[in-house]
């Protein structure tokens, strides 16, 4: 198909001297039918959007040339009716209809009338793909709903617990009134530890994420990271560490690189099993690290979904959201991560970041 798509130049166009001179080059479908109903413009993303050339539409009833249906099936041009219906509508506000192959568009029509309250003389309607949008929206409801119902659970106990405390204070033991009590503060934990998480996926989605790049020891970081663990009481041979080789001089925001590795370490403890090693190589003039642990893994078929929010395979006390972020804050430092099955068995994250230069280089 060449440039002959819009029938704009052949004065087919009654009512709008000149007005789809542009239609061209707009980034949404453009239909104009005239007086009549006939189709008089059909831009080329209208011809891609409804996937029919224009010279197959063109001259055409609208009505025929690009059926439409609400959500019940109905035909959506008997149901608004733009050239009859009500004298005092100028336009259709932005809505979802389907095609006749089912296919999601977001329609809006402007109901152009040479007087008010006259008859039609031109319907302009613009298309727009909402397939992208109607993704991105269940996937915000689904946002919604679960973190209502993360926050929810332990909100619930904090609620069931401090009521007991209150109405049964006299007649608890010790004991009861310290599991309780250890309970809600867990659970103020976690709500503010979601909300703390949640504040960085929002960062991440939005692209709010700045990153402050510093001179970065990544070897001493790990080990700071596997002695802080032994000091919380953990048991020092369940770590390794591995330095391969020389690194370049690594330039990353510290504390992000720290809490990436923290969230993999925990995971591999938390998830996995056996001997946590931690191994950091020089990679394509930067740096890679992997995580390995000795666990069962993560199965080959959950891999595409280990990153995604919320995604988890058992429930054991985690938001979901550590992959998510953690693969946020590394594509924010120009890198990658992948995961594979670690030679000892267990799963590997690795993953790689650019040295970079200074920010002010
Ligand atoms: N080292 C690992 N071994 C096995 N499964 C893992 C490992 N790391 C992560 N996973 C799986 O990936 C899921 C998502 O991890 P993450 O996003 O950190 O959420 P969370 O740790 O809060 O559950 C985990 O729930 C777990 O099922
Ligand atoms: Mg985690």
């Amino acid at each position: 198909m060449g440039g002959d798509h819009a029938g704009e130049r052949d004065g087919a166009d009654p009512g709008g001297a000149g007005a789809s001179l542009s239609a061209e080059d707009l980034p949404d479908g453009v239909v104009i039918a005239d007086r009549t109903g006939r189709v008089v413009v059909f831009n080329r993303m209208a011809a891609r959007l409804l996937r029919r050339p224009a010279d197959s539409v063109l001259g055409r009833d609208f009505r025929d040339a690009f059926p439409l249906y609400d959500a019940d099936g109905r035909n959506w041009w008997k149901c608004s009716d733009p050239y009859g219906g009500l004298r005092t509508r100028t336009r259709q506000p932005e809505r979802t209809l389907f095609l006749a192959d089912g296919r999601e568009i977001l329609m809006t029509a402007r109901y152009v009338r040479d007087e008010p309250l006259g008859a039609v003389v031109r319907l302009v309607v613009t298309l727009r793909d909402a397939s992208h949008r109607a993704r991105w929206e269940r996937s915000r409801a689904d946002l919604v709903s679960t973190v209502a119902h993360e926050l929810r659970s332990p909100l619930t106990s904090v609620k069931g617990f401090t009521a007991t405390l209150l109405a049964k204070w006299g007649r608890l033991t010790e004991k009861q009134k310290i599991f309780m009590l250890e309970t809600v503060n867990a659970d103020a934990d976690r709500v503010t530890r979601l909300i703390t998480e949640l504040l960085s996926v929002s960062r991440i989605e939005s692209g709010r994420l700045e990153i402050r790049r510093q001179l970065v020891d990544l070897p001493d970081l790990a080990r700071k990271l596997i002695a802080g663990r032994v000091a919380a009481d953990e048991a020092e041979d369940r770590y390794r560490l591995e330095v391969h080789g020389p690194l370049p001089e690594m330039w990353l925001d510290a504390d992000k690189i720290e809490q990436i590795m923290a969230n993999l370490v925990e995971n591999a403890v938390r998830h996995g099993a056996g001997t946590v090693t931690i191994v950091i190589e020089p990679h394509e003039g930067g740096a890679a690290v992997s995580v390995r642990d000795e666990g069962k893994g993560i199965a080959p078929e959950a891999v595409p979904r280990v990153f995604r929010r919320f995604w988890r395979s058992r429930r054991r006390g985690g938001t979901g959201l550590g992959l998510f972020i953690v693969k946020g804050l590394i594509e924010a430092h120009g890198g990658t991560i992948t995961v594979c099955r670690a030679p000892s068995g267990g799963a590997e994250f690795r993953f790689t970041v650019p040295a970079d230069t200074p920010e002010f280089a």
